[in-house]
Order: C-alpha cells, then sequence, then structure tokens
C-alpha cells in the first residue's frame, strides 16, 4: 500500500509492518500498566499477611542494629559494661566513639571517670582545645551506650543505672524564637535543675559565658552549690573557665576538680589530653589564639594586655576565697605587678617635653614604648 509521496521517492506499508508498528507504539503503555496490575496484586496478596509482615521487619530491625553494635564492638575494641544501682560511674580508659574514628584510634587518648556518692560533681577545666568537651561527652556517649545494650568504648566500665542525661552545651542561639544565646543557657539550665535527680547525670559545657564575668562566675557558682546539695545530688561533670570554680572543692561536699593537661613550650602550647586531679590556674588562651593563626603583633599585643590585667586577674583568683571566707578578709595589695606602670607613669609625667629636641623625643618615646612592652 502507498503511504507517501515525497518530492523524489515514494514510501509503501505491508499489513504486517503496520501491526508491528502499533505493537512497538503501545508496547510502553502496556508495560507502565502491566507493571501497575502486578503491583497492585502483590500488595493485595500481602495484606493478608501485614501482621506477620510487621512482626518481621521488627525483628530485623532489632537485628540490624544488634549486629551494628556487636561489629563495632569487635572492630573497635569495645568491653561489655556492667550496671550497678549504687550511683557509681566506673569508667577505665574511656574513649569518644566519634572523634576516635575521625582522628584514629592511636592518637586519641583515653581517659577515666570516676563518680560516685563522694565524687559526685567534677569540675573540669583546662585550656580551650584541651579535650573538656570530647571527655564529657564520651562520658555520656558511654552511659548511653551502656543502657542501649551495647558495649561501650572502654577497656572497663561499671555504669550507674540513670534515669536521664541532662546536657548544656554550646551556644544554639534560638534568635528566631527570640531567645538570645545567654537566655537559651538559662532556660536550659533551669530545665536541667527542675528534672535532675540523684540518678541523673548532668554535662554543663561552659555555663555562665554569655554575660559578665561577674554575673557569670556568680551563676555558675550557684548552680555548682544547687547541684552538689541533697536537693539534686546528681554526678555532674561541669567544664568551666572560671578557676574561681576549684576553690569549691574541699569546702563543698562531693565537689572535685580535674584538669586536662598542656604544657607550654616556648609561646606555644602542647595537648597532652590527659585528664588529672586538680584545678588548672590557667586558661591558656593566648597560646591557643597563637596556634589558630592570629597575626603576631596581635598576639604580641595581647600578651601585654594580659600583662596589665594580671594584676586584676590576682584579685580575682581570691575571689573565690572571698565567696567562702568572709568579705573584708580580703585586703587588696598593690602586686609587683602595679608597680612597673607606675614607674612608668612617673618617668613620663617628669619628661620636659618642650626643651626636648625631636630626635630627642623620637628616641625617648622608642625607649618608653620598648619599657612599656615589657610590661
Ligand atoms: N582524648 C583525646 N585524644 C586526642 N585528641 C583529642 C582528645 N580530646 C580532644 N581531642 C581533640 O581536641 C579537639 C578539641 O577538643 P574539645 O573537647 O573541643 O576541647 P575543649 O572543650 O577543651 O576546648 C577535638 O576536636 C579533638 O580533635
Ligand atoms: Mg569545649
Amino acid at each position: 500500500m502507498r503511504k507517501q509521496t515525497l518530492a523524489n521517492c515514494e514510501r509503501f506499508i505491508t499489513e504486517e509492518l503496520k501491526n508491528l508498528e502499533n505493537r512497538i507504539l503501545g508496547a510502553e503503555e502496556n508495560a507502565v500498566r502491566l507493571e501497575y496490575d502486578l503491583f497492585v496484586e502483590l500488595r493485595e496478596k500481602l495484606k493478608g499477611q501485614l501482621p506477620r509482615l510487621q512482626r518481621t521487619t521488627q525483628a530485623l530491625k532489632a537485628l540490624d542494629v544488634l549486629l551494628s553494635m556487636a561489629e563495632v564492638a569487635a572492630e573497635r575494641d569495645y568491653v561489655r559494661p556492667s550496671l550497678n544501682a549504687d550511683g557509681r560511674y566506673d569508667i577505665e580508659n574511656g574513649r569518644h566513639p566519634v572523634v576516635e574514628e575521625s582522628i584514629g584510634r592511636e592518637k586519641f587518648v583515653p581517659n577515666d571517670t570516676h563518680l560516685d556518692g563522694e565524687h559526685r560533681v567534677m569540675i573540669i577545666t583546662g585550656p580551650n582545645m584541651a579535650g573538656k568537651s570530647t571527655y564529657m561527652r564520651q562520658t555520656a556517649l558511654i552511659v548511653l551506650m551502656a543502657h542501649m545494650g551495647s558495649f561501650v568504648p572502654a577497656s572497663k566500665a561499671d555504669i550507674s543505672l540513670t534515669d536521664r542525661v541532662f546536657t548544656r552545651i554550646g551556644a544554639s542561639d534560638d534568635l528566631f524564637g527570640g531567645q538570645s544565646t545567654f537566655m537559651v543557657e538559662m532556660s536550659e539550665m533551669a530545665t536541667i535543675l527542675k528534672y535532675a535527680t540523684q540518678n541523673s547525670l548532668i554535662l554543663l559545657d561552659e555555663v555562665g559565658r554569655g554575660t559578665s564575668t561577674f554575673d557569670g562566675l556568680a551563676i555558675a557558682w550557684a548552680a555548682v552549690e544547687h547541684i552538689a546539695s541533697p536537693k539534686c545530688g546528681a554526678r555532674t561533670l561541669f567544664a568551666t573557665h572560671y578557676h574561681e570554680l576549684s576553690e569549691l572543692e574541699g569546702s563543698l561536699n562531693g565537689v572535685v576538680n580535674y584538669r586536662i593537661t598542656a604544657k607550654e613550650q616556648g609561646d606555644d602550647i602542647v595537648f597532652l589530653r590527659k585528664i588529672v586531679p586538680g584545678g588548672e590556674d590557667r586558661s591558656y588562651g593566648i597560646a591557643v589564639a597563637k596556634l589558630a593563626g592570629l597575626p603576631a603583633a596581635l598576639i604580641s599585643r595581647a600578651r601585654q594586655i594580659m600583662a596589665r590585667l594580671e594584676v586584676d586577674d590576682q584579685e580575682r583568683g581570691s575571689i573565690g576565697k572571698s565567696i567562702l571566707v568572709s568579705p573584708k578578709a580580703k585586703d587588696r595589695q598593690m602586686g609587683l605587678l602595679d608597680e612597673a606602670p607606675m614607674a612608668l607613669a612617673n618617668e613620663i609625667a617628669e619628661l620636659d617635653v618642650v626643651s626636648m629636641t625631636p630626635i630627642e623625643a623620637l628616641n625617648k618615646l622608642f625607649e618608653l614604648n620598648e619599657k612599656a612592652k615589657r610590661i
């Protein structure tokens, strides 16, 4: 049959070709319909078996979780924790399951955690980047994993049955909710203090930073007192920059000091990542800032300012004691560091600027500048 006449040719078709064309053009549509019919048929069949299927998936889910935990435990050298109901946490060589994977097992420094009725609140100090947050979180994760039925990243772990783990970590701004960072921090604290029991574990990472040093410290101090008191009594890890809180050890029942070690080599800082008993009285902030790559001139200027502030800091060091002892016991003494700025000020006051030549003035300025740097 002739189908079409073109400029210089003719196109023909046969009956068979026409049928073939129809079959090809309808094939996709047929396939889709067939597939859907089969699917509906299968769905109808399965519907009758729904409860059985759901039981199977439940079992598979549980198996999947248990298998993953078993695999991780075997691969990463975890141990089976024991549980107690005595409020005792005894972790030896605990590790952070995620950090150790990301930095490499051999680079991660394991640490112990011991908390019980006598050691309820750990005040943890140490420089920025020392590993305070990591340490606290690894402890919470080990507790959580033990409660899940998992092995834990440690060489030994005896974990107290815990009703809740509370955390106050990081600055999670809720700007859209109309709350400032500090407000978020305080309302989280309020929740923790309201619900924590002596069977709870609390992690407080740097409480009281979103405000001035004094009221921040005051709040942090009062919070430790509250948590350590019998009406709360929760086991607590409290990381802080307020060295003053170390004063609480010995005067407040249940409070113990720990610090994560670092050492200085010249102007640089080396992190040892080991937690040891005792408080830290420095924060090494400038050394860490240097490490982060702040300009050298800025760093040396910061050291100058720091040296001057240290006079105040000496006074701040006694704040802790002044809260504990009587308010008037604290008589400010003029420290060594006060004398140097005074001498410099006197020297400047005595200059006879009017009679100096410009070059003398410049030399003097240079000399004073050198002296000031050393203060
Ligand atoms: N125990 C550890 N062993 C090895 N590296 C660690 C350890 N703890 C922390 N780190 C490393 O140090 C970094 C800073 O730790 P972090 O806990 O955030 O310090 P901090 O809270 O004291 O400022 C982590 O990101 C991690 O890479
Ligand atoms: Mg931290």
